[in-house]
This record gives structure tokens, sequence and C-alpha cells, in this order.
């Protein structure tokens, strides 16, 4: 992904950044418009896995819808091109400040989870003299096999409505004078490996539920299956791109689409994942009592997807590459900076003999990295920079008043760490 002028580039950005493929995302946004012009199936991307305006305002421009889960991200789709009437808002709660909003901007639907909510969304519709297209987010009670904390549509979870309370809904709509149901809506889960088992039998599951409410007389213009398509995270240079049409297939494949119906999908972290990745660089390097720690200037506040959940990212030592001969491999655990034990990239990982001032790639973090970064420890966030727009990347040389030494320089890590011979400056 990386070729080496590019990484030239990031030797003059201070670092920690996240550095986004743009050529990528267009390749993988291409590749879901024309899936969903030839499945028929509409598609609105998860606005939550990232909120960057170069990457909504790309995905907009290419004519997909945005799915929204807070007030914010309605607002930002909206300021990024994203038509009013293509933005649905999802969420267990919506505050009512929230629902105004999105109410005053006349979005395409409101998927609301609970009958309180569509009671609310009701009564503040009928209050400000406007109608409420709302779809109703359904528990199917399906286990996604992915991690407990991104499984989203089994009995257990906060999401949707359950089985119990389909014929107290049915009624509540029936009483519901500002509210215009669109249909249903479904999301199981996030990271979905098992691709066509788990989305076939969230199809089929699907197709029952519908059949349930049409039979109540209701009509479902509108079934939406949620996103959740995992990526590759071991191999994002062999498998880029997710696997869309096996996503795409299994749905078609697996329910009964009623005349004129139309379907719709939410991906969000197979859209971005893969063209994001954060760029640090290697601070110290020590030996432990029993390992050998790297130690970046990037840490769980800028990316807490390991700590939070576990979660694998690969790690590249992008310099490793422009040393001459033959790089030694070590087994290091790579860890930030955060004065947390969980602030820890990855354990027993074999990279190239690593010295200071090596610039490390942490891959696949495009969706759900910058996203879900904090000040934790009063750190700075780390900044967006563009594939196709390094002129606006914060310059290492502004934050140290000299210029950096020439990207070569620092091939010479006898350089960084005076007083060390050049061969042995990384060994421990
Ligand atoms: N639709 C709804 C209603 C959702 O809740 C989500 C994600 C999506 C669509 C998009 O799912 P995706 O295609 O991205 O899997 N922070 C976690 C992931 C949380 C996903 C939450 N909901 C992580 O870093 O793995």
């Amino acid at each position: 992904m990386f070729d080496l002028a590019s990484i030239e580039k990031f030797e003059h950005i201070a670092t920690p950044f996240y550095y986004y493929d743009m050529e990528l995302l267009g390749r993988t946004v291409d590749m879901l418009s024309c899936l969903s012009a030839r499945y028929g199936i509409d598609v609105h991307y998860a606005v939550k896995a990232n909120v960057e305006k170069r990457i909504l305002e790309m995905i907009a421009g290419r004519g997909i819808g945005a799915d929204c889960v807070s007030g914010n991200e309605v607002l930002r789709a909206l300021e990024c091109g994203f038509p009013a009437d293509r933005i649905v808002f999802a969420g267990v709660g919506k505050s009512d400040r929230e629902i105004h909003d999105a109410l005053a901007a006349g979005i395409g639907a409101f998927n609301c989870e609970s009958l309180h909510e569509i009671y609310v969304v009701n009564a503040m519709a009928g209050a400000y003299g406007l109608r409420a297209r709302v779809a109703v987010r359904i528990n199917p009670n399906i286990d996604a096999h992915t991690h407990k904390y991104v499984t989203t549509g089994l009995f257990e979870n906060k999401f949707g409505i359950a089985r119990h309370e389909f014929e107290a809904l049915v009624e509540l709509l029936g009483r519901c004078r500002n509210i215009d149901f669109t249909g249903l809506h479904f999301h199981i889960g996030s990271q979905i490996t098992e691709v066509s088992e788990v989305f076939s039998l969230e199809a089929r599951r699907a197709g029952e539920i519908v059949s349930w409410f049409e039979d109540k007389g209701l009509h479902v213009a509108d079934v939406d299956f949620g996103g959740g398509l995992g990526v590759d995270y071991e191999d994002p240079d062999g498998n880029p791109m997710a696997h869309f049409e096996a996503w795409f297939k299994a749905i078609v494949e697996n329910y009964h689409r009623r005349d004129g119906q139309r379907l719709h999908l939410e991906p969000g972290r197979s859209v971005v994942a893969q063209c994001g990745t954060l760029i640090s660089r290697v601070l110290f390097v020590k030996r432990g009592e029993t390992k050998n720690f790297l130690i970046l200037d990037a840490g769980m506040n800028d990316l807490v997807r390991p700590a939070l959940y576990g979660a694998y990212h690969k790690i590249e030592n992008l310099s490793s590459r422009f040393r001459k001969g033959f790089s030694e491999m070590q087994a290091y655990d790579v860890v930030g900076p955060v004065c947390e034990s969980s602030d820890v990239w990855g354990q027993g990982r074999l990279l190239p003999m690593s010295v200071r001032g090596d610039l490390m790639a942490i891959r696949s973090a495009g969706a759900y990295g910058q996203v879900m970064a904090s000040r934790y420890n009063l750190r700075d966030f780390a900044p967006a920079v563009f594939s196709d727009d390094f002129d606006g990347a914060p310059r290492y040389a502004d934050y140290f008043g000299t210029e950096m030494p020439d990207a070569l320089q620092h091939l010479r890590p006898a350089a960084r760490i005076p007083g060390t011979d050049p061969e042995s400056a990384g060994r421990i």
C-alpha cells in the first residue's frame, strides 16, 4: 500500500497521524455503487465508522446515502452533501433535540428502536406540524458469531424491538397520526466474517418477520439489513476490498423481495477500514525482563480497538524498507505511551529490527479509529492526512522549530542515538 515516495513524505509529518488512501477509498465506493445498481440494493454508509469531511464528501458525491446514530452525525452528513432524504437515523437513545433537528431537516427515516421512542417521535412531529418517516428496528435474535461487544442482534442486546412487543407495536403504529411507517430495520453485529452463513440467516429471518407484519396489514416498503460486513485485518494488502458481492448475494438469494420493495444495506467498516492507517514513530526500544518492547508515539487514545476489544491490527515497520541488506527479525511487544497496561498494539510481533525514529504503520485503522479517539492523558488528537493532499499535514519541523533532517538521514540510526554505532543502534 505504501510506496517509497509516500514513506519519504511521511518523514516530514509530525506523528502520530491517520493516513487515508483516497484512491483505495474511491475504488471501494465505486465497487459498492456498482453492486448497489446490479443487485438493486440501496446503500447507506454508516457514518459512525469515520466522520472525516473529505471521506464523507467523497462517499456522498458517489450517490451513497448515510446511516447516522446521533444528531451531530446527521448534521455532519448534511454538511458533507448527503441529501436529507438519503439519511437514516438509528440509535436506541435519541435525545429530544436530536429528534427535533432530524425532523426539521426532513431526513429519510428514523430507525426507531423502542415503542417509547415511536411515541415520542410521533408527539414531537405533531407538535412541530411535521411528519416523520419511521422504520422500526427489530431484534431478530441472530448470533452474528463475532466479538460480544459488537454483537447487536441477540435478545440480550439493548437494540431493536423484541418479538413479544410486536402486537403492541402494530397497535401503536395504528394510533400514530404524525408518522408514516416505512418498513423494518435489522442490524445484527459488526466484523462478521462468516458472510454467507450469517447474512443468509438474517435475510431468511427478516423474510419471516416481514410476512408477520404484512399479515397484520402493514405495508413494508423498505427492508434494511444493516451493516456488519467484516474486513481482513490480518492481510489488508491481500484483501483491500471486503467480500461485498458475497454479502449482496446472501441477501438477494435468501430474501424474497416483494413487488416494489426497496432493500438497503448500511456498511461502515468495510467502506473505510482498509484505506486508513495510523502512522506512528518508534520513540524508544527497551529490553524488559522477559521481552523486548517497542514504544510508539501512538497510543490507545488514538485507536482504542486493541485495548477495548483485544482487536488485531497488522503492524509494519515502514522505515526498515529503506535499510540496505538483511534486516534481522525480532519479536517485540509493541506498546503505546499511555499509562495503562492495556495500551498494547500487539504482543510478540515479529518485526524487522527496529530503531528509534522508525515509522510504524498500524493498518486497517480507517474504521472506528479516529472517531473513537480520546484525549486521555491529555494527549493531542492525531490529525488526518490524505494521500492526495500532503500539503495540509502538520509538519514535524513545526513542532521542533528546526527542519527535520532529510528523510534519508534517519536511515542512519546513529544520527539519532548519539554515541551508538549505526549497526547496533536498535539492537537490544
Ligand atoms: N448500522 C447500525 C445500526 C450499526 O449500529 C452499525 C455499527 C452499522 C450499521 C455499521 O456496521 P459495520 O458495517 O461498520 O460493521 N466500534 C466497533 C464497531 C461498532 C459497530 C457499531 N455499529 C469496532 O471498532 O469494532
